[in-house]
């Protein structure tokens, strides 16, 4: 090569790194989970806040002058370490002043010391990666996040529930450390349900080439035809480079097996500096396999950029192919086959870990609801974690996805819309709902206006799909009259034929219907323990239970189906009492996902499998010789109950009914025999058991992953000397693990139980109380004189003195005893463990002396806060009674592969241990 070509071919570099173009090709998604640092702050208390927000310019009035925890200097050192997702209002305790929305915890207006939490998080960003773009995406903080990079204020998200981005590729510092802040405030509520604390979802950071498709600029959609389908597939080619380029669009269509079903490829195409280009690529697929909640197969999409033969960024999205059609007098069609929805809403949190639901957690949940045979789930009220929508794109479950807060300006409008472009991709995602019982607006003109306003934009943006929204307060006016899909919260607001017979072209559901109370496991209500009943009765007067709302539904056809309230307990709501329960009565089943009785109900119902289920228990001491409601759930066409090998009769079963018996109480062994065309198909057995005398351990998933995320989900329960479970034992079990794993929370599904969820060790912070600190201009030295209180209560071995240098040397003496000679200046600062030997109950003083660091501006701000004195309080250990005969544990993995041994004990019971293997 000659000379001159040489400096061509350099000239081209240096063009082509100076626009980025030469960086690490492709896109990264980054999870940005763990080695958070947390700490509370305080609403209204500077000090308590850290210092922020105090200086003289504020991080709003000038550029990167985020202060306290925002700035990147400041000293985490002695806060929490945390693993995301995290909600701190499940580590609450509950207090008679929490609120009645959100489960009693000790959070909100009432404990303003727990209502603010701080996140820090130091990340390194390679020197490489100068020319790529860098996004941190929050799938969802609650609530009213202010996030900071580098002391830079990037702005705020006061929703709790949408998906958020930013941008930092400009505050970044490359080839060194970053420190990304977030400063969450839950003094308000957003709903009147449990809403957790925290950042309780992933956070991720993106990379990619200024060259790159916009992640919420792709619109698929699909259309069946009679022998192929077709896949448009929309999307924005976004350029951040100050000059024009050049690319190849290619677009491959590859079903479930990985065989490539169509490829398109768009060459030479143009996009203008700073601009973006749209392009359309329709995919033919012949034969298409359809995606439906039976079958609910998945292609995958991938869109490729290139330029200059090179791949600069690359979407995988998964692919449905289905039909919605909405019929006014047949209900629901998927793919021109009629679908009845068996759905239930759904909160977001679970027993033990609040809302910072794992992934594999949402998935058990999400399993256990199909279990039962719903095909479909309302995200009440509010949009749900990103991985709920591809869990149910995966295991075939129809979606209302829910838009928070009715209103038709700048904000709202916006919350909608990043819904609706998160979201719009997954075939799951049947329906839109625009909001939920708006009372104020619910029946005039003011909320039908504003509900027209938003289903058309709504339907601007995504023409496939219907639009609905719970309406309670009163069907036939207002928002009810104009909705594309009529949603009906409940057959008690209204009457649903008159208001069919009203609007006979309207197409309608029940987007909330039962509502019904049940305590599980409790077959006698008992108001002095806030236990209800597990029998389906009619929860108020006006209302319906659950058989009489699935019978009313089931049986008409214009009625596309219904969503039970609901499908799990959750937090809040613990109607119809209040303190001291804390937890909805409502669920099909219990927080921890233990089934209640309703759920054979509906099992019943909704699956084709043989079914049978008997109620109450046979644990009725006391009761000898009383009449006894006994139940049975089933789907087969005839039950016999047999009491100790007595028939007490062979009924017939009515379709979406149930059976009835009243016996007098004698214990031993109960028996429903389920038959179908004559032939025995199905039978439970239960049994009258002793005293609990030892432990049963079982877990949902032996194996994990050794991926510091993977759960299983464990349940813990009693039998008696004979091995039968004592279904009323309520024993304290006290659980111990080794190993790679840790308990991440623990539940029994009691709504009136007070038990602490989450057992962690307590960091406490003594500041330093300066007392003096003088300097000599002349020869630089200082002293610094303080103390601290140490409780009288601590009884540890040592504690951790945080240090942050306050001189350019320093000798520190406590009580007198010098814990460091003429120690040089730290940025990082220094840590020491102070043993206990040294330290007195009551005020120790704390002495520094040594030189100066001096100013070289006026305006310098040296550091005089050397630091402070950590106490750690160990935990105690995890522990949870049995409730009704069950509890349960969530273990996860910590990272390393190996057996994780939980052992659970009780007094007077045989322990168990369970080994799960991580790997
Ligand atoms: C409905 C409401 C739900 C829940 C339920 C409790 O009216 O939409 O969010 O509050 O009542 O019965």
């Amino acid at each position: 090569m000659n000379r001159l070509a040489n400096v061509a071919l350099l000239c081209i570099c240096l063009i082509s790194c100076a626009f980025g173009q030469e960086k690490p090709a492709g896109r990264e998604k980054l999870l940005l989970d763990d080695d958070w640092k947390f700490a509370f702050g305080h609403p209204s208390d500077p000090v308590k806040d850290f210092g922020f927000a105090t200086s003289y310019f504020s991080y709003l009035a000038k550029a990167g002058y985020g202060d306290g925890p925002a700035d990147p200097a400041f000293d985490d050192r002695p806060w929490r370490q945390l693993q995301l997702p995290h909600d701190w209002a499940a580590e609450q305790d509950v207090d008679p002043a929490g609120s009645f929305s959100h489960g009693f915890k000790k959070i909100g207006r009432a404990f303003p010391e727990r209502s603010i939490g701080w996140y820090r998080k130091t990340f390194p960003i390679p020197a490489a990666d100068k020319g790529r773009r860098i996004a941190i995406l929050f799938d969802g903080v609650f609530r009213n996040a202010q996030v900071f990079i580098n002391g830079h204020y990037l702005g705020t998200e006061p929703s709790g529930y949408l998906s958020f981005e930013y941008d930092i590729t400009d505050y970044l510092e490359y080839g060194g450390e970053n420190v990304i802040t977030v400063r969450a405030d839950a003094t308000m509520e957003e709903g009147w349900f449990y809403e957790g604390a925290g950042i309780y979802r992933h956070v991720w950071l993106q990379k990619y080439a200024p060259l790159h498709l916009e992640q919420n600029g792709l619109v698929v959609t699909t259309a069946v035809q009679p022998r192929q389908a077709v896949v448009q597939v929309g999307l924005a080619i976004r350029n951040q480079h100050t000059i024009p380029q050049t690319y190849t669009l290619k677009t491959r269509l590859y079903n479930a097996a990985g065989a490539l079903v169509q490829q398109k490829k768009i060459a030479a195409a143009k996009v203008g500096a700073l601009a973006a280009a749209q392009q359309q690529v329709t995919l033919q697929v012949p034969q298409p396999r359809l995606w439906s909640p039976d079958a609910p197969y998945l292609y995958t999409l991938e869109t490729i950029v290139e330029t200059n033969g090179k791949e600069t960024d690359k979407l995988s999205t998964a692919v449905g192919i289905r039909t919605i059609r909405f019929d006014a007098r047949e209900g629901l069609f998927i793919n021109n086959k009629a679908v009845k929805l068996k759905g239930t809403n759904n909160h977001q949190d679970h027993a033990g870990v609040g809302v910072a639901v794992p992934d594999a957690l949402l998935e058990y949940r999400l399993k256990a609801l199909k279990q039962m045979g719903v095909n479909a789930y309302r995200c009440s009220h509010h949009p749900p974690a990103p991985e709920l929508l591809d869990l149910c794109d995966k295991l075939g479950i129809l979606v209302i996805d829910e838009n928070r807060l009715m209103g038709t300006t700048g904000q709202p409008m916006s919350e909608l819309k990043r819904m609706l472009i998160r979201d719009r991709n997954h075939p799951s995602v049947f329906c839109w709902s625009i909001g939920n019982e708006e009372w104020r607006i619910e029946n005039n003109q003011i909320g039908a206006t504003i509900a027209q306003t938003m289903q058309a934009y709504v339907k601007s943006m995504d023409s496939t799909r219907p639009v609905t929204a719970g309406i309670s307060g009163g069907f036939r006016s207002g928002i009810s009259n104009v909705l594309e899909v009529m949603g009906y919260n409940y057959m008690g607001n209204g009457d649903i034929e008159a208001h069919h017979r009203q609007f006979p072209q309207q197409p309608a559901m029940g987007t909330e219907e039962g509502s019904t109370f049940s305590t599980r496991g409790i077959y006698t209500t008992d108001t002095a323990q806030q236990h209800i009943a597990a029998y389906d009765k009619k929860p108020r007067p006006s209302f319906f239970s659950i058989e009489e709302g699935w019978n009313f539904y089931a049986d008409r056809p214009y009625l596309a189906g219904l969503f039970i309230w609901t499908g799990f307990d959750y937090r809040g709501e613990p109607t119809p009492y209040g303190w001291p329960s804390v937890n909805s009565y409502f669920g099909m089943m219990d927080i921890c996902g233990f089934p209640k009785d309703n759920y054979y109900y509906l099992k019943s119902w909704w699956r084709d499998t043989p079914v049978i289920h008997l109620l109450p228990h046979w644990n009725r001491q006391g009761q000898e010789g009383k009449p006894t409601d006994v139940w049975v759930y089933s789907n087969c066409e005839e039950v016999e109950l047999l009491l100790n090998g007595v028939s007490k009769g062979r009924k017939t079963m009515k379709r979406n009914g149930h059976l009835e018996w009243q016996l007098p109480y004698q214990p031993g062994m109960l028996q429903a025999v389920g038959y179908n065309k004559g032939q025995q198909t199905i039978t439970e057995t239960i049994h009258t058991s002793g005293q609990p005398a030892r432990l049963a351990l079982e877990a949902h998933n032996s194996q994990l992953k050794a991926d510091g995320r993977d759960i299983a989900v464990l349940t813990v329960s009693a039998t008696d000397n004979n091995g039968y479970p004592v279904p009323d034992a309520a024993n304290e079990v006290v659980f111990t693990i080794t190993g790679p794993g840790k308990i991440i929370g623990v539940g029994n599904g009691n709504p009136s139980s007070r038990e602490k969820e989450q057992f962690i060790e307590e960091q406490i912070n003594l500041p330093l109380k300066a007392e003096a600190r003088t300097e000599n201009k002349q020869d630089t030295s200082y002293r610094f004189q303080g103390s601290f209180d140490l409780p009288g209560s601590f009884t540890g071995d040592s504690v951790v003195f945080i240090y942050k240098s306050i001189g350019v040397t320093q000798t520190i003496r406590i009580n007198n005893q010098v814990v460091a000679t003429e120690l040089p200046q730290q940025l990082k600062g220094n840590r020491f463990s102070i043993q206990r030997q040294l330290l007195k109950p009551g005020s120790n003083t704390v002495v520094i002396t040594g030189r100066a660091i001096v100013k070289k501006h006026d305006w310098d701000v040296v550091n005089t806060d050397p630091g402070i004195i950590q106490l750690v309080i160990p935990a105690n250990p995890w522990q949870r009674k049995l409730f009704s005969g069950k509890a349960q544990v969530i273990v996860q993995s910590t990272g390393g592969t190996g057996s994780i041994q939980l052992q659970a004990a009780s007094p007077g019971l045989q322990n168990i241990t369970l080994h799960i293997s991580a790997r």
